[in-house]
């Protein structure tokens, strides 16, 4: 059985509480970073960090928050080590546990991140899979809390694909309490049971979770319009295809026009530019993806303060 509260593999797992108290440490934190000091509170200690996709922001924050924090970022090559074919992931997982303090893993399947938390005895945090991506999540909610106070009722509106991002906003927007739209075309909804999941959580908290086929009628109560790139890595086969329904999706300075004028924009990044966002609304002032791209860092720092304080030795 996994402890889910040891580790982060969905941001289901972890409590409205445990969720704000993270946004509380991640502010926290940034202010200590911009005052140029640093707790060195995981010093001599290492984080492994097992990368099968791409990433710019999600590598470099989590090794520049572990060097902040006095320890070593160990990066692990997938091909090197071969998962599950030149060894096991059992066996991988207990070796890797005697030597590193926290994992930090992107993959494809969700399976893999809740295999490697099941055989090793090291927190494991998902960095991104096909499911999920919760990192990204904690560090929307410190932008958002940055940007506009609080949570209570806000609306958030994911105008594109109904990805992976989209569901860890949806789970956040759940245990927060904010309504979530989901703008699409008819076919690249969320998957049914993450929408399931969230549904009771939402209705508790007096939350609408609704979804449109347009992106018009997504953005007229939105506080903040969400974008991603319409094909996740890993999908890159479908591009061609999936391209031409997704064309009607794009956040622009029109699209904003009809959204109330407070709302704000982001976007998990890499954005292309002329897609699914607008170089006008990338670079236009209602723009705070770079506000949230920082707080990766941050955030993430405060999710190794919460996993790695609760087991601060090895055997
Ligand atoms: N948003 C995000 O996770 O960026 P990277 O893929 O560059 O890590
Ligand atoms: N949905 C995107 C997010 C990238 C950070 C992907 O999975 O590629």
């Amino acid at each position: 059985m996994i402890d889910r509260q040891k580790h982060l593999l969905r941001l289901a797992d972890w409590s409205e509480e445990r969720i704000l108290e993270t946004v509380d440490i991640a502010c926290r934190l940034k202010a200590e970073v911009h005052s140029g000091q640093y707790s060195d509170r995981f010093k001599g200690q290492s984080l492994g960090m097992f990368f099968e996709k791409p990433s710019l922001r999600t590598i470099t924050t989590f090794q520049v928050g572990i060097h902040q924090f006095g320890g070593l970022p160990v990066i692990l090559d997938p091909d090197s080590i071969g998962l599950g074919k030149r060894e096991s992931i059992k066996d991988v997982a207990r070796c890797l546990s005697r030597w590193i303090n926290a994992l930090v893993v992107r993959c494809f399947k969700q399976e893999l991140v809740e295999q490697l938390a099941l055989y090793g005895d090291i927190p494991v945090i998902n960095a991104l899979t096909d499911d999920f991506h919760p990192c990204q999540a904690v560090s929307f909610a410190q932008m958002l809390r940055e940007q506009m106070g609080d949570f209570q009722g806000k609306t958030v509106a994911f105008i594109g694909d109904g990805n992976n991002v989209a569901n860890s906003l949806l789970t956040l927007c759940a245990k927060l309490g904010m309504n979530f739209t989901l703008a699409c075309p008819k076919g690249f909804e969320q998957p049914k049971w993450i929408v399931e999941e969230s549904l009771p959580l939402l209705k508790k908290r007096g939350c609408k979770y609704r979804v449109f086929n347009t992106p018009e009628e997504a953005v007229v109560d939105a506080d903040i319009l969400y974008s991603d790139v319409w094909v996740s890595m890993g999908q890159e086969g479908e591009k061609e295809s999936k391209q031409s329904h997704f064309l009607p999706f794009q956040i622009s300075d029109h699209l904003l026009t009809l959204a109330p004028e407070h709302c704000k924009v982001s976007h998990c990044l890499p954005a292309h530019r002329g897609e699914e966002i607008t170089d006008s609304v990338m670079d236009g002032s209602k723009n705070f993806s770079y506000e949230e791209a920082e707080n990766r860092l941050h955030a993430q720092k405060a999710i190794l303060w919460q996993v790695m304080t609760a087991t601060k030795s090895i055997k």
